[in-house]
């Protein structure tokens, strides 16, 4: 049993505590959240050990909670964050990101001589896996994958 008082990272009295991201991913989830632009408190803690992950980050926002379809966004990059809703210091409610089916905006395309890459043209992707994220372009239909996915910032 964990006592609440021995957390790595402090405990929060209300907000979101966004849980098992990769570490390697951990700003590239700040950036698609725009956590950079926001007043609220944020503690993050990473390279933490994690049996599912080996290396992962946690992100704690105050006073913040979001629309799952904002939250959804970073799937792309940590496809098994958890989610946790804190009121009053208690866990209310957890929840997982999901991966949707298409990806308007957000990332961009790995092949270099895409018309994305080019001209002011919004991607769009088919996801074609949802564990390891692999995406399909709607214009050159070249596959980008988890690895090599870069974000616009938001
Ligand atoms: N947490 C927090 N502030 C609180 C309560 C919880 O920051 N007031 C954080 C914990 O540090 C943990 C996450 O919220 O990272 C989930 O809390 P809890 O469900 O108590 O922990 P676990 O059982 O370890 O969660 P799980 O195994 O589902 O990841
Ligand atoms: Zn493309």
């Amino acid at each position: 049993m964990k006592d609440k008082t021995q957390l790595l990272v402090s405990a929060i009295k209300n907000g979101t505590v966004i849980d098992h991201i990769p570490a390697k991913h951990l700003f590239k989830v700040i950036n698609i959240l725009g956590l950079d632009k926001i007043e609220s408190q944020i503690t993050f803690g990473t390279n933490l050990s994690s049996d599912k992950l080996g290396s992962k980050a946690i992100i704690k926002i105050s006073d913040l909670y979001f629309e799952d379809q904002d939250i959804n966004r970073i799937a792309l990059v940590a496809p098994h964050a958890q989610l946790n809703i804190i009121k009053d210091y208690e866990v209310v409610e957890k929840k997982k990101v999901a991966v949707p089916d298409e990806i308007v905006g957000i990332a961009k395309c790995m092949n270099p001589k895409c018309i994305t890459n080019a001209e002011s043209v919004v991607t769009k992707f088919t996801v074609l896996s949802k564990s390891d994220v692999s995406l399909r372009c709607h214009y050159c239909e070249k596959i980008t994958d988890q690895d090599h996915i870069k974000m616009y910032s938001s």
